[in-house]
């Protein structure tokens, strides 16, 4: 991995062979918004300069500043967030990238300031400081402008901010409802939001997000980031065929440039940084389990390996993307135009038993649902996305109620 950061960092034909390498699908939005403008050496992205933000933390004391309308204020002697050192070991790579987790901006973000003026409404919609009295996922930041504004970062989606304040990184923040904040400010403010829009992010509920900006309605579940380095395909549909560090590394370069409207890119070093930090993402240790589910668990992993493990064969328990077809989930991402592929990759089940509400869209409450008959017939009233059947992904549901315990009880171990 700190051979191939030489190529993907210095060399723009190695780059753009793996782009094009990893696009499963080059015809939708994500592929042909890449191949138009990535790693073209004289035009596109290439020519973006390239942006070392002065970012800190959001806290509590900027949050007392707020609700006293007094401005932000950005220290202007505040360091870059990269020194501009090329790291030369795995953990240097991986403190690096830990640095742009939670403090490289994805953009301007005007409804933050408004979470953190009104806490009741941050609270309600998953934006809460940690125990340090810092708000993860939020910085101060200058922008490419040199303007002085909040914005978002990954944490604010893929770190998770417990009851004590205790923060786990990598862990979905099914808590953020990014709908009901934007709402709440265009209720508050009065400032108008388009009628259709706001329908849409009415839908969304907490941990769910429409990430493209496409027309399709196709909000999915923020996941877990556990497991990303056993996965052959990155994203729900399978958009991207995960080779190595250079396509995640691509990937995030393109997002973190995308994200902040293509007028700046992220020094190449901060994307390989993040993309090994990913890899390094563990999730913290399980509660343990009752001595009668413990019992049920032997059992329970036979199942699996007979029913499951054809297409959750990797060792996160992951796979290779399955026709939509097959697994019969509601097919709006997979055929959507923007990242669709006609596919599902089977999610890593790392922690599964933490990772509710199930499947791409985050249509099923309960493990023990996943695997319910009753959960496909239409009198079934559990979904958080309404009343009506759950189609698709009936792997299970038809065999005996012992047999089902098992597998839960196994697929709580994991
Ligand atoms: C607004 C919330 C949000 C933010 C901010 C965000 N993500 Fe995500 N992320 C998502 C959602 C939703 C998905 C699922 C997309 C899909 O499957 O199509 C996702 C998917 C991913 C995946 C693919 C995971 C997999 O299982 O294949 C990776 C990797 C990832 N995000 C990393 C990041 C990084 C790194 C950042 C910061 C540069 C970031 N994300 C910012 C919501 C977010
Ligand atoms: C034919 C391939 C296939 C088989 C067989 C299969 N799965 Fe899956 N599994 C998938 C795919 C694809 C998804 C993602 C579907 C989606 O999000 O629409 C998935 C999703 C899941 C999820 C949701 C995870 C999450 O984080 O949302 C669970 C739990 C799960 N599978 C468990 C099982 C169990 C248990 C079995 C065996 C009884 C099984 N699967 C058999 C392909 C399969």
């Amino acid at each position: 991995m700190l051979a191939e950061a030489a190529l993907y960092l210095d060399d723009p034909d190695f780059r753009r062979n793996a782009l094009v390498e990893s696009l499963a699908n080059p015809k939708n939005t994500y592929s042909r918004q890449r191949l138009d403008a990535y790693a073209l050496k004289t035009q596109g992205w290439d020519l973006l300069p390239e942006w070392n933000p002065q970012s800190v933390p959001a806290t509590t004391a900027m949050a007392g500043e707020l609700r006293a309308h007094r401005p932000l204020a950005l220290d202007p002697a505040t360091p870059r967030l990269w020194d501009g050192k090329r790291p030369t070991t795995m953990a240097g790579w991986v403190a690096l990238g830990r640095e742009v987790f939670f403090g490289y901006p994805l953009r301007v973000e005007i409804f933050m300031n408004w979470a953190l003026e009104h806490p009741d409404v941050g609270e309600r919609v998953g934006v809460k400081p940690a125990a340090d009295g810092t708000y993860p996922g939020v910085r101060l930041f200058s922008d490419v402008r040199g303007r002085t504004a909040l914005g978002i970062t990954c944490a604010i989606c893929h770190a998770s901010v417990d009851d004590r304040g205790h923060v786990v990184v990598g862990d979905a923040r099914r808590a953020f409802d990014y709908g009901a904040l934007r709402l709440a400010y265009h209720a508050d403010t009065l400032v108008p939001v388009d009628p259709d829009l706001a329908r849409r992010m009415k839908t969304w509920g907490p941990g769910r997000a429409d990430v493209t900006e496409d027309d399709d309605e196709d909000p999915v579940a923020i996941p877990d980031l556990w497991g990303l380095r056993h996965q052959s395909a990155l994203t729900q549909a399978g958009t991207i065929k995960h080779a190595g560090p250079t396509v995640l590394a691509i990937r995030q370069e393109t997002q973190l440039l995308h994200s902040n409207h293509q007028k700046i890119r992220p020094p190449r070093e901060l994307a390989y940084a993040l993309a090994l930090f990913l890899y390094s993402l563990e999730p913290e240790a399980r509660a343990v389990a009752s001595a009668s589910e413990t019992k049920l668990v032997p059992r329970g992993e036979e199942l699996f390996a007979a029913e499951c493990k054809a297409c959750h064969s990797n060792a996160a328990l992951g796979g290779p993307p399955i026709p939509a077809e097959r697994v019969g989930t509601d097919r709006a991402l997979a055929f959507g135009g923007a990242r669709g592929t006609g596919k599902y990759r089977p999610p890593a089940l790392v922690r599964v038993s933490a990772a509710a509400p199930y499947f791409h869209h985050g249509a099923v409450p309960t493990l023990e649902d996943v695997l319910s008959p009753a959960r496909l017939e239409p009198t079934y009233a559990r979904s958080p996305l309404g009343k009506g059947a759950v189609a698709g992904h009936a792997f299970g549901t038809d065999l005996p109620a012992p047999d089902r315990a098992a597998l839960v009880a196994y697929l709580r171990s994991l």
